[in-house]
């Protein structure tokens, strides 16, 4: 940073950020959205300057995982409760004057801006994607993109108004074995896919979402109404506020936490563009704990054939009360193998039938008279002749992903890369990010509306349903 722009920097108030960049009041405001460019093109030769809103779990891991990239730099942070801000100032901004404010909009508003990483609970992720945007900053917003079906459009419409970069956070995709597992669908190692399944069981109170809640947690050192945003009013809540996921008003359950990153690893490996028939059942079975999201849940969906692919099923299970032997496996099912992934790496197995079906053994071969076993013989033995009787033998390859493979580093790397180049898209940009959150979203709709959910991924609309058009942001609360 220029010493000139450090010192306005330092004297520019929050008041005066505002008023100083033209067109922000629609940020704040209720008026028209407008467009206005990033103050400043990032050239090859420029660090990037980044800055964090939403200082939580996540918040730290991303921006650990920024800048882990070259010629990144942070600046600001934006958090509502104040005790993030501090841990913030110190694990960030030691060497420097980081910037911390509890009001995001103070980030947008400054020119030494040029990203965000938008890592809030989920309920904010298209109020401030969109108000980023309109700023004329690159997004890196967390999964799952939005946190309804009718809130997509919205932000794909503001990031192609934007002209800006945008990338979604489900960054699995950017690890080596996503990589590999792409390549060998592609490459037809496991033949046409027809089913993927998936289940991530767990048995814990953490891994139940019950985060440590800081003893100092208080409206004066934390910002309620704000993080409420368009969520019903109600009294403070420290278990609202830092265990979100378990509120439906502010998470997106199972589905959303934790669906969404198979989901997407199956888009990114497919070229798919979605399912059309999404249904979810479970319950709450254990964590009675005031939560309203379901602790078990099991959702199929349908994938239709397509020029990138045969039909296929899709069916994911989450079980936080999983008091037995805990055996989490994701597999990708073909006509001629599987891809089964185990922690980062993965296991292709090819197997091929061989073209005769074979007769006798656990079959009604046996219950012919012998002149119909005979006769039945004979016939065999001249369709299938000896070749087609035996099966390629099986083969198994692992996958390894490199030791220094660094998933995370490397989907921030893909925005990096796109921001200099002036590209709007990334690997995972916001309309690949909303066909991998809608079907999530779609599992929740599900299971509180008890009913199949018919999808359009082409159009990405919910069909048999006129669309419930997301009310316009600036008419939305902040
Ligand atoms: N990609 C991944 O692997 C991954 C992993 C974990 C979480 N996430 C996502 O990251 C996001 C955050 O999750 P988390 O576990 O870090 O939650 P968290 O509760 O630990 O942190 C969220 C933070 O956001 C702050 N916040 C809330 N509303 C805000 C607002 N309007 N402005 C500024 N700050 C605000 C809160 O004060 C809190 O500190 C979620 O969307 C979650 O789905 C992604």
């Amino acid at each position: 940073m220029t010493a000139t722009r450090r010192t306005f920097i330092k004297t520019l108030s929050a008041a005066s950020a505002l008023a100083a960049v033209g067109g922000t009041q629609t940020v704040l405001g209720n008026t028209a959205p407008a467009y206005i460019p990033n103050l400043r093109r990032v050239s090859p030769n420029d660090k990037i300057r980044i800055a964090t809103i939403g200082m939580g779990i996540q918040g730290n891991y991303d921006t650990m995982a920024a800048l882990r990239n070259p010629d990144v730099e942070l600046v600001a942070v934006a958090d509502l409760y104040d005790g993030r801000l501090e841990h913030a100032k110190t694990a960030f901004g030691k060497d420097k004057d980081l910037f911390a404010t509890r009001d995001y909009r103070e980030i947008l508003t400054r020119p030494d801006v040029d990203a965000v990483l938008i890592v809030t609970p989920d309920h904010w992720h298209d109020h401030i994607t969109i108000a980023a945007l309109q700023a004329g900053k690159h997004v890196y917003c967390e999964k799952p993109m939005v946190q309804h079906l009718n809130e997509g459009k919205a932000v794909i419409d503001a990031w192609k108004k934007s002209g800006k970069t945008m990338q979604v956070g489900s960054q699995r995709i950017s690890s080596a074995a996503f990589q590999e597992a792409k390549r060998m669908v592609q490459a037809g190692e496991i033949g046409p896919i027809n089913y993927v399944e998936s289940n991530n069981d767990r048995f814990n109170a953490i891994g139940a979402w019950n985060y440590s809640i800081p003893t100092d947690a208080s409206t004066a050192t934390l910002d309620w109404d704000r993080f409420l945003g368009d969520a019903p009013k109600r009294p403070f809540d420290a278990k609202r506020f830092f265990r979100w996921r378990n509120y439906k008003d502010y998470g997106t359950g199972v589905a959303g936490d934790l669906f969404i990153h198979l989901i997407t690893g199956v888009h990114f490996v497919t070229n798919t563009l979605g399912p059309t028939r999404i249904f979810s059942s479970g319950n709450l079975a254990y964590w009675k704990d005031g939560r309203d999201v379901p602790d078990v849940m099991t959702s199929i969906m349908d994938y239709p054939k397509t020029d990138q692919h045969d039909a296929f099923q899709m069916v994911l299970r989450v079980n936080f009360a999983n008091a037995g032997k805990i055996s989490n496996v994701t597999r990708i099912i073909g006509n001629e193998g599987t891809i089964e992934f185990s922690e980062e790496n993965l296991i292709l197995t090819k197997k091929k039938l061989p073209k005769a079906p074979g007769y006798n053994g656990y079959d009604s071969f046996f219950t012919f008279t012998p002149q119909v076993q005979e006769e039945f013989k004979k016939q065999y033995d001249v369709q299938y002749p000896p070749e087609t009787r035996t099966a390629e033998p099986v083969k198994e390859v692992k996958f390894e992903s490199p030791k220094n493979d660094d998933a995370h580093a490397a989907h921030f790397a893909d925005f990096f890369k796109n921001v200099r180049a002036g590209s709007q898209g990334t690997i995972e940009d916001p309309v690949f990010g909303f066909r991998a959150a809608a079907p999530v979203l779609a599992c929740n709709e599900s299971y509180f509306e008890q009913k199949v959910v018919e999808w359009d991924p082409v159009t990405m609309t919910r069909k048999g349903q006129a669309a419930k058009a997301a009310p316009p942001v600036a008419k939305r609360k902040k």
